[in-house]
């Protein structure tokens, strides 16, 4: 049976961190808003409580029955989640009136503790509460302490119940990860076999069964995790998978054959089809940008249903799907209302009649790339920059014409081939090029020119999320310009965009 540790989500911006550590042990682990708590049955083995932006104390509080777990399994309350429990068995906490935000250093370790085996006094944590406990409950003990915070941490006696006041999860606090695995391996007692090939064998398995006989199609875009969703599901029915891959005429240079043909290199079966003229009517008059992802979207889905349908007997849609969007989606109904907008495809399912299968919904992005090299995903794919469903067609600002097309994807060809030669395409997150809508004038030997605008970008992102533009250097830079401008007709400036997200976003578009 597969093991567990359940994370009840009381809103804390740091929620998905705590997912991400547990996972670096091997451990699978799920987010579940604290309002939706799943059935406790023998794969779980144990539960984390996170932090929250509420206080104890609020009217509205989030709040939950802990008598339903505590005691039976362990438990650690990580901030507010520590809070909640000491404020349950009748501590006191109190609003601080100290500072307790940022670094500090453990001045107390009760050493001989499971959850802080090996933590070393002074080691550095990160605290971010408004609210401290000031008395732990009389069943409770300090477990460790800073100078400012005299409960950092409590175990309630007899119990495997824990609290700590700063945050494990993130990067400062020095040995969080150790937290995590003193509490996860040593006191949940899991078995850390949540690795790659795990993952594999368990998905298979599972996908046989939820599938059976049944014919599945998929969408395939070139990049990672529409490819691992595929290569697991072939792996587990062959060719019941279906794959279509649409050139909508806004993919790079020469992409579309070369991802073509490392697809069918795989063995996927899988169909190739050209639907460029579809795609480039469809947004002829469009400039604006929601439009044209629009006319994108709804051609997309024209394509792709017209070509589910000469296949015999399709009852699911695979997808691609990643945990971060899974979580989002659940936390909308619970407290952290993290909405972002989504830039899929929607719809499709429901309007083609389809079940929808997702094998990688559990997954992190750097857990797919890891499945991926298990799977032995062509390295090409595997490691490709994350590139825009839309493609081209939000990196050419106002309308789009095939002639465009062809300018922004030899200049981008140049870009990115530098990058790569220079060892840079793997040190950033993301790179691209964009083809502004204005003109600038030049001169090139004795004439005048008066042509088109091409902005270049990097960026470095752990999730894309939030970006910094990328320090590429000058002579890089030099070489780029100087050869899209020579070799590209119709560009006669190179711009680099040096634009950090907030406030601006990573496409232009
Ligand atoms: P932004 O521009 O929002 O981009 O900072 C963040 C990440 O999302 C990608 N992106 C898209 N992906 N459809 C997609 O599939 C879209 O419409 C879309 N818009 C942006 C972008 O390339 C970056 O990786």
């Amino acid at each position: 049976m597969r093991e567990e540790i359940v994370i009840l989500d009381f809103g804390s911006q740091f929620t998905q961190l705590i997912a991400r550590r547990i996972r670096e042990l091997n451990v699978f682990c799920e987010i579940y808003p604290y309002n939706k708590i799943p059935e406790i049955n023998g794969s779980v083995k144990g539960i984390i409580l996170s932090g929250s932006p509420c206080s104890v104390h609020d009217q509205d509080s989030p709040s939950i029955d802990l008598d339903q777990f505590r005691g039976s399994l362990p438990v650690l309350g990580l901030c507010f989640g520590a809070q909640l429990i000491a404020k349950s068995m009748g501590g006191e906490v109190e609003r601080s009136n100290k500072r307790e935000y940022g670094r500090a250093n453990l001045s107390f370790v009760e050493g001989d503790n499971p959850l802080l085996k090996e933590i070393e006094e002074n080691g550095q944590v990160w605290m971010s509460h408004g609210d401290t406990i000031s008395h732990v409950a009389e069943k409770a003990k300090i477990i460790a302490s800073t100078d400012h915070v005299n409960v950092a941490g409590y175990q309630v006696y007899e119990e495997n119940t824990f609290g700590i006041q700063f945050h494990p999860e993130v990067f400062h606090t020095s040995q969080g990860l150790k937290i995590f695995e003193n509490f996860i391996v040593g006191i949940c007692g899991c078995s850390q076999n949540w690795t790659p090939g795990h993952f594999v064998d368990e998905t298979v398995q599972d996908l046989k069964s939820t599938v059976g006989n049944d014919q599945v199609v998929m969408g395939l875009s070139g990049g990672v995790d529409s490819s691992v969703a595929a290569l697991l599901l072939q792996r587990a029915i062959g060719d019941q998978l279906h794959c279509i891959f649409v050139d909508n005429g806004l993919l790079r240079k020469n992409e579309f054959e070369d991802v073509l043909a490392s697809y069918q290199g795989m063995g996927l079966n899988i169909k190739g089809v050209d639907a460029k003229e579809e795609f480039y009517q469809a947004l002829r008059g469009h400039s604006d940008p929601e439009d044209k992802r629009k006319a994108i979207g709804k051609t997309f889905i024209e394509v792709f249903e017209r070509e589910s349908k000469s296949i015999d007997g399709v009852k699911w849609l695979g997808q691609g799907t990643i945990y971060p969007d899974v979580i989002e989606s659940v936390s909308v109904k619970g407290p952290s209302a993290t909405i972002k907008s989504h830039h899929n495809v929607g719809g499709l399912p429901e309007k083609m009649h389809l079940k929808v299968v997702e094998p990688l919904k559990f997954l992190f992005k750097d857990e797919v790339r890891r499945v991926g090299q298990a799977l032995e995903l062509d390295l090409n794919i595997l490691g490709r920059h994350p590139f825009p469903g839309p493609g081209l067609g939000i990196r050419i600002l106002g309308e789009i014409t095939p002639e465009k097309v062809r300018l922004l994807q030899d200049a981008d060809d140049i870009y990115i081939n530098i990058l790569r030669e220079t060892g840079y395409y793997d040190k950033v997150w993301q790179a691209g090029t964009i083809l502004l809508p204005i003109q600038s004038v030049g001169v090139m030997g004795d004439e005048r020119t008066y042509e088109r605008v091409a902005a270049i970008r990097a960026v470095t992102s752990r999730d894309g999320m939030t970006a910094d533009w990328a320090e590429i250097p000058h002579d890089v830079l030099s070489k780029i310009s100087t050869r899209i401008i020579n070799e590209v007709r119709g560009i006669n400036r190179v711009v680099y965009d040096i634009s950090s997200k907030p406030p601006a976003t990573i496409e232009w578009e």
